[in-house]
């Protein structure tokens, strides 16, 4: 198998602690790491599948990898967004909530 990889996980624009304490290290890691990694995981997951069926010639269910591929890359964007609208305290030009 490939190690061909269609998405990656990308780096916080921040530290793990720099949300703190709004945002806990433990939580951002957890959040970052295992969630948003998970669609990472996900979206990669389901191309390889495609991958598979495109060599061995065999069918699979369109519309349901679509749709599970759409709710991977989804979720991986709006993570990306998430992490982008946050920053430290004095930090991107935020003030009071
Ligand atoms: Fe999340």
């Amino acid at each position: 198998m490939d190690e061909k990889k269609f998405y990656s996980l990308p780096k916080l624009p921040y530290e793990y602690s720099a949300l703190a304490p709004y945002i806990s290290e433990e939580q951002l890691k957890l959040h970052h790491q295992k969630h948003h990694q998970a669609y990472v995981n996900g979206a990669n997951s389901i191309f390889e599948k495609l991958d598979k069926a495109r060599k061995e010639n065999t069918d699979l269910d369109m519309k349901a990898t679509l749709k599970e591929l759409s709710f991977h890359i989804g979720g991986f964007k709006l993570h990306n967004l998430f992490w982008e609208n946050m920053a430290p305290a004095g930090k991107g030009g935020g003030g009071a909530p």
